[in-house]
């Protein structure tokens, strides 16, 4: 081989990933387990079953990415996994597995910081300067940074409760959007956006969060509190059972999806403002990359839009493989 090849390993929440990429970005090879099924059934992920899970798959996945890609452990560079942030039992089973494999292979070990990792994503598709602002949307994730450089990132703002794909997860399952035909295998964020077609925001009212906060965070607790409140309001006058759906859940569906992407628009607004006015973005082609599990949301990207043509700013998305996590962006 004329490049260097590393591989990279994946295992900080419910997806077991692995990849090998030569030092110009090409892939390869990869492989991913989901585990998606799994905690969609138990209504969340929860660790122990997580670790397990990590562990039945581990093997198989880092030998699939490596057999695909025709490497063998030896002929590799380096092995580049995630150390963190991330449950601290599945990023257990990644990081003592690369380690066994460093260790009998000899070879040197690239620790990885998983947001790092989104937020360079794009530079494997796109050609992007640095610097450029990311923001980084998922049922886990949500923080607005602006990437200086390959380990040099000014965090602007990030979530002080939860994630936006968390809280459309719960908004999902208080929904029992799983009942739903057209729903049931959706995750709880797309099974929103597949009803909210079918609904009239403005049959309901809900207000987005932080609108006085002079910050970039954010914040989807409160958002959520008020949703279930509603929810269960429409469901005393519906009188409906349990795990029934509402006549009432398209619109519910619309008005939480355009709340949720009013309130990651305005931060964000706020985030490329802040930036401009002190010249830590160019004024006349920034670039805005969106990633994250939540970035798919089609509704969301619209009023992420909007916010970048008002600022002159050029949007950008991986493609939705690279959004969510996988092996690629860690090696
Ligand atoms: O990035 P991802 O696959 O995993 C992590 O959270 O790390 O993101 C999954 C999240 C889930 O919360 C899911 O409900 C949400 O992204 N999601 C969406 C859509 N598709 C997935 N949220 C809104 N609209 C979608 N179309
Ligand atoms: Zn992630």
């Amino acid at each position: 081989f004329l490049h260097k090849l590393v591989l990279g390993i994946e295992t900080s929440c419910d997806d077991t990933a692995a990849a090998v990429v030569d030092e110009t970005g090409n892939v390869l090879g990869e492989a991913i387990h989901s585990q998606t099924e799994v905690h969609l059934k138990t209504g969340g992920i929860i660790p122990p079953v997580a670790q397990q899970l990590h562990r039945e798959n581990i093997q198989r996945i880092v030998q699939e990415a490596l057999s695909v890609s025709k490497v063998s452990p030896s002929e590799l560079s380096a092995i580049a996994t995630t150390i963190k942030p991330g449950l601290a039992l599945s990023l257990g089973v990644g990081l003592s597995f690369s380690l066994q494999l460093v260790d009998k292979f000899k070879k040197p070990f690239i620790p990885i910081h998983h947001m790092e990792a989104h937020a360079l994503t794009i530079r494997l598709t796109n050609k992007v300067e640095f610097p450029f602002l990311v923001l980084l949307i998922s049922g886990g994730h949500c923080l607005l940074a602006l990437v200086k450089g390959v380990s040099d990132f000014l965090l602007l703002g990030k979530s002080l409760d939860i994630a936006p794909g968390d809280m459309l997860d719960k908004v999902a399952r208080r929904l029992s959007l799983i009942n739903h035909p057209e729903c049931s295998t959706m995750s709880g964020g797309k099974a929103i956006e597949h009803l909210a077609k079918q609904g009239n925001r403005l049959h309901f009212d809900f207000t987005p969060p932080m609108q006085r906060a002079k910050n970039c965070d954010f914040s989807f607790t409160g958002l959520q509190h008020i949703i279930d409140k509603t929810i269960m309001q429409k469901e005393k006058e519906e009188g409906i059972e349990k795990g029934q759906i509402l006549s009432s859940a398209a619109d519910i569906a619309a008005a939480v999806q355009h709340t949720t992407a009013c309130h990651i628009a305005k931060r964000t607004h706020r985030a490329i403002l802040f930036c401009k006015q002190r010249d830590l973005l160019s004024q006349s082609n920034a670039v805005l990359v969106v990633s994250g599990g939540v970035a798919s949301n089609l509704y969301i990207r619209k009023a992420l839009e909007i916010v970048t043509n008002a600022t002159q700013c050029t949007l950008l998305c991986p493609p939705p493989r690279l959004c969510t996590d996988n092996g690629v962006m860690i090696a």
